[in-house]
């Protein structure tokens, strides 16, 4: 079964065609990141307004590589994000591929976002050697699922593939917007998580006789009983707004600080909060992998403490190809194939809905 599937839901505009939820035919990525760079993070408009220029070439051109892969090939179903996301670039999406599916007389599936980053370590390109990437979805349940990305830091449980329950959330910024902002705040330019990645990387690769201590940086931990938490245990759930101000107080108070050391102590702030929750989700629960997806999942620091955690846990840490670790259209269309619990008429008169909630 081929779906071609389509996101739009923040500044990527993407289409693919993917084979029986795994097997990416084609893949087309549109990245709208140098048109907000200069604003320091993603406007809305200017999204929503360079989705709409660029759509339905995205589109046309992920239907060109999948006739050319496969000349008597069909589409059998369009499957598109419908949240959450920011509005006035979902709405772009998701008409494109409710014109779409009907013209080509196919049913549509509509898919929740952040659920379609978790199904990115399921993907293989043609070619690959499927059986050296990850197993089946069926053989890791139940799972444990983190979705770490600008828009969301969501730890889930997964007890059937395709069924989700939140277990642990951010109570305010994502871990991406944690690494945005901060770089904002200190010059570096946006997208901040790669730029943080690159300069503590450098700052670890230095010999460890030159290096200072790291600052000590909050790690996110809520209060008990916050009403934020919203009937969550605070164990598993991560603030990230009082490790931004604790930041702004430092490089206020040490003008002369070294920007290698307050980068890479932030960094690892971040890192370790989310390690430690998910160390404490695998306790709490009996799980056969971690499931990550999501744009901070490319950190390298991430993957390596993750690693870590998972190799002491005794379970696989499964993980995307980089390529499908930000956003695109592939987790859509593969998603589809596994959940389809709102497909055809019912998609059809689906709206947008940039707040959705996982499950
Ligand atoms: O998944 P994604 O492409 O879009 C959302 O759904 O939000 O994630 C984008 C986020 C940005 O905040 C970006 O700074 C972050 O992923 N990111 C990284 C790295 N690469 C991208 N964060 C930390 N380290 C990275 N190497
Ligand atoms: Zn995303």
């Amino acid at each position: 079964m081929n779906i071609l599937g389509i996101e739009t839901s923040c500044d990527e505009t993407a289409a693919a065609v993917v084979k029986d939820g795994r097997e990416v035919i084609a893949n087309v990525v549109y990245t709208q990141i140098p048109l907000h760079q200069p604003y320091g993070g993603v406007v809305p408009e200017l999204a929503s307004r360079a989705h709409i220029e660029k759509i339905s070439e995205v589109v046309k051109t992920a239907i060109a590589a999948f006739k050319e892969a496969e000349p008597a090939g069909k589409i059998d179903a369009v499957a598109v994000t419908y949240g959450p996301g920011l509005s006035p670039a979902l709405i772009v999406g998701l008409n494109a591929a409710k014109g779409l599916a009907a013209s080509l007389k196919v049913p549509l599936i509509a898919i929740n976002h952040i659920e379609a980053h978790l199904h990115t370590p399921f993907l293989y390109d043609r070619g690959d050697d499927a059986a050296k990437l990850a197993p089946d979805p069926s053989t890791v349940e139940p799972a444990l699922g983190l979705a770490i990305s600008g828009g969301h830091t969501n730890w889930f449980e997964v007890p059937h593939y395709g069924e989700y329950r939140t277990i642990g959330q951010t109570l305010d910024d994502a871990a991406g917007e944690a690494f945005d902002k901060a770089a904002k705040l200190l010059g570096l330019g946006y997208p901040g998580g790669p730029k943080i990645d690159k300069i503590a990387r450098e700052f670890h690769s230095r010999s460890h006789c030159d290096r200072a201590p790291l600052v000590p940086f909050p790690k996110g931990r809520p209060r008990e009983g916050v009403s934020a938490l919203a009937g969550l245990p605070a164990e598993l759930c991560v603030s990230f707004s009082g490790l931004k101000t604790a930041l702004l107080r430092y490089v206020q108070e040490h003008p002369d600080h070294d920007l290698e050391l307050t980068v890479t102590s932030y960094q690892e702030a971040i890192v370790q909060a989310v390690a430690d929750r998910t160390r404490t989700a695998l306790r709490r629960g009996d799980y056969r992998a971690l499931l990550l997806g999501g744009g901070v999942s490319l950190n390298s620091r991430v993957r390596e403490v993750l690693g870590e955690v998972c190799a002491k846990a005794k379970i696989p840490l499964l993980m995307a190809k980089p390529k499908y670790c930000g956003d695109n259209g592939a987790m859509i269309a593969g998603l589809a194939y596994y959940r389809r619990n709102l497909m055809g008429e019912a998609a059809m008169n689906v709206d947008v809905h940039p707040s959705l909630e996982v499950g």
